[in-house]
C-alpha cells in the first residue's frame, strides 16, 4: 500500500457510539456519534510528520490555516520536531499563520483571506507546507495556493487532517491526507459550527439538534 494513502473513514461501522467516550456535558446531546477518536488522530498525525519529515527538500515554512487547522498544526509541529533529523540532515521550520473564513452554519460561502500582499513576498523562494483541517468542495484551498503560486514560493505542499467526500468536490487532493471521510458535518479537534465544539478532542458528528441548538440567526 502506498503510505501515503490516508485512511477511508468510509462506513457506518466507524462511527462509534457517544456512550464509549468522553464527551463533555455541555455537548452530550449536539452530537450523533464519534467518527475519529482522538487517540487515533494523534497517531495518524505522527505518521504524517514522520512522511512529511521524509520527503522535505529543504527548510519548510509550515503554514497554520486559522481558526480550524490550529489543533493539526500544534499537533503535527511538534511531532515534526521529534522526526526533524532526516538522514542526518536536520529540516529548520518556520511557522506562518494564516486566517480564512468561508462557513455560516454548514453551508459554504465566499472565501476571505487574511493574506495582505506584504505578507506573502516572505513566501518568494520559500518551501510552504499548508496546514488545513479539512478538504470539503476544495474552493478554500484552490484560492488559496493560486494565491500564494503569484508570490513565486519554491514549492507548495498541503497537509490536510481530513478530505470531504461530497459531490460538491472541485477535485482537488492534497499533498497529505489523514483522513477520508463521509458527507456529513463533523466537529471537534478545533474544526467548529459557529465557533462551537473546537474545544472537543474526538471529531464527531454533529446531531440535527446541534445544528439548530448553536445556529447562527439571521
Ligand atoms: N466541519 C467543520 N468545518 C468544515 C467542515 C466540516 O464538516 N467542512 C468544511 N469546513
Ligand atoms: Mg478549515
Amino acid at each position: 500500500m502506498d503510505p501515503k494513502m490516508w485512511i477511508d473513514v468510509n462506513s457506518e461501522s466507524f462511527q462509534y457510539s457517544l456512550d464509549h467516550f468522553v464527551i463533555p456535558d455541555h455537548y452530550e446531546s449536539a452530537l450523533s456519534s464519534v467518527l475519529i477518536p482522538h487517540g487515533v488522530i494523534m497517531d495518524r498525525v505522527e505518521k504524517l510528520a514522520k512522511l512529511i519529515v521524509q520527503e522535505a527538500t529543504g527548510p519548510l515554512v509550515v503554514c497554520c490555516v486559522l481558526k480550524g487547522g490550529h489543533q493539526f498544526f500544534a499537533d503535527l509541529v511538534n511531532y515534526i520536531k521529534k522526526n526533524v533529523t532526516r538522514g542526518g540532515n536536520s529540516v529548520p521550520l518556520s511557522l506562518e499563520f494564516i486566517k480564512v473564513k468561508s462557513y455560516n452554519n454548514d453551508v459554504s460561502g465566499d472565501v476571505k483571506l487574511s493574506l495582505t500582499d506584504d505578507e506573502c513576498k516572505e513566501f518568494q523562494g520559500k518551501n510552504i507546507l499548508i496546514v488545513e483541517d479539512i478538504i470539503d468542495t476544495g474552493k478554500t484551498m484552490v484560492q488559496l495556493l493560486a494565491k500564494l503560486r503569484k508570490f513565486s514560493p519554491e514549492s507548495v505542499k498541503v497537509a490536510s487532517l481530513l478530505i470531504k467526500k461530497t459531490p460538491l468536490s472541485n477535485g482537488y487532493i492534497p499533498d497529505y491526507v489523514g483522513f477520508a471521510i463521509p458527507n456529513a458535518f463533523v466537529v471537534g479537534y478545533a474544526l467548529d459550527y459557529n465557533e462551537y465544539f473546537r474545544d472537543l478532542d474526538h471529531i464527531c458528528v454533529i446531531s440535527e439538534h446541534g445544528k439548530e441548538k448553536y445556529a447562527v440567526k439571521n
